[in-house]
């Protein structure tokens, strides 16, 4: 496997993991937007995880996780569109302030979703690069480490 392959697949499933460490967040909204980004970084993960190996390729699961990750990146928009904030957000107060590079971002993760080729082992290979691209393009700009 290509490194740039792997280290997408590490970083996803590093940001999979610190889902798990936003259990006091209080406010409905973020939660919402969390929980949207969570399962962003679980589908990215049925995907890398048939990409490196560690899961059999199934075309379905895998068709399943393309159409969650489109839907997902159509959707931020709408989710974070309320400029709301809570002691454990890391949503920047750029993403407000630049909101057309912010939506830019989100198209960017749905372009990438929208071309992954999930009907062979390889195709899922060579797409992934691209989606962990734009999941990394956003959080560079946008999501702060708190
Ligand atoms: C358009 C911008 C954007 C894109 C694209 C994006 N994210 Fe995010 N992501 C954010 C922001 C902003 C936050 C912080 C939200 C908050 O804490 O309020 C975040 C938070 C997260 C979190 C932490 C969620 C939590 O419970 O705190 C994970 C995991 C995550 N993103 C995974 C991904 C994955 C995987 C992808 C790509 C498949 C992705 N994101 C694509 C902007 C984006």
């Amino acid at each position: 496997m290509r490194f740039a392959t792997k280290a997408v697949i590490i970083s996803l499933a590093l940001s999979a993991g610190m889902a798990f460490a936003k259990e006091g967040v209080q406010d409905a909204t973020v939660k919402a937007r969390m929980d949207l980004m969570g399962n962003n970084a679980l589908n990215a993960g049925i995907l890398g995880g048939m990409a490196s190996g560690k899961t059999g390729f199934d075309a379905s699961a895998a068709a399943a996780a393309k159409a969650a990750l489109i839907a997902n990146a159509t959707n931020i928009g709408a989710k974070f569109e309320p400029e709301v904030d809570d002691p454990v957000s890391e949503a920047r107060p750029d993403i407000w302030m630049n909101w057309e590079g912010f939506l830019e971002k989100a198209k960017g993760l749905e372009t990438a979703a929208g071309a992954i080729d999930v009907s062979s082992l390889e195709g899922i290979q060579a797409g992934m690069g691209a989606i962990g691209g734009a999941c990394k393009a956003c959080h560079s700009d946008f999501r702060a480490k708190k």
